[in-house]
């Protein structure tokens, strides 16, 4: 098996972006930390970040026939982009949103998640973690009989 791991807009800059919200941990940890918890579950990550919408775009398409599932966290693209939903929604392959911070304890504008229409489930407000627990719901989910 599988999994997409892609990552959107700024979230190559973790680590050093706005610390008090995100935290210290660098995106190239977290990728670390998402291939070596895949590799105790016995699947395959494979790790994208772009800050271009279309290039997103473009993952997700890729995604369907070299992966079986997708963990997502788009960035400020998950409260705006109509076209990143119906991209995950063309593909059929089943998503977990991810945020590092809870984005139901910050400004409005974060509450409405586009991504949310479309995902199995969300995880958010648990840091990094968050990453290796969806891979963790993704597989079970994908296991599931039916
Ligand atoms: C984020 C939350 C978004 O609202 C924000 O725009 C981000 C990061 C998170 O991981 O907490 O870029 O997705």
């Amino acid at each position: 098996r599988s999994i997409l791991v892609l990552n959107g807009p700024n979230l190559n800059l973790l680590g050093t972006r706005q610390p008090e919200v995100y935290g210290s941990v660098t995106l190239d940890m977290i990728e670390g930390m998402c291939v070596e918890h895949a590799m105790t579950l016995g699947i395959q990550v494979v790790c994208q970040q772009s800050n271009h919408e279309g290039v997103l775009i473009d993952a997700i398409h890729a995604a369907k026939g070299n992966h079986q599932g997708i963990i997502l966290n788009a960035g400020a693209y998950t409260h705006t982009s109509i076209a990143l939903m119906d991209a995950l929604a063309s593909v059929e392959l089943p998503c977990v949103e991810v945020h590092l911070s809870n984005i139901h304890s910050r400004e409005d504008f974060r509450h409405v998640s586009y991504v949310s229409k479309i995902a199995i489930g969300q995880i958010c407000g648990l840091g990094p973690q968050g990453y290796t627990m969806a891979i963790s719901a993704l597989i079970s989910h994908l296991e599931e009989p039916g």
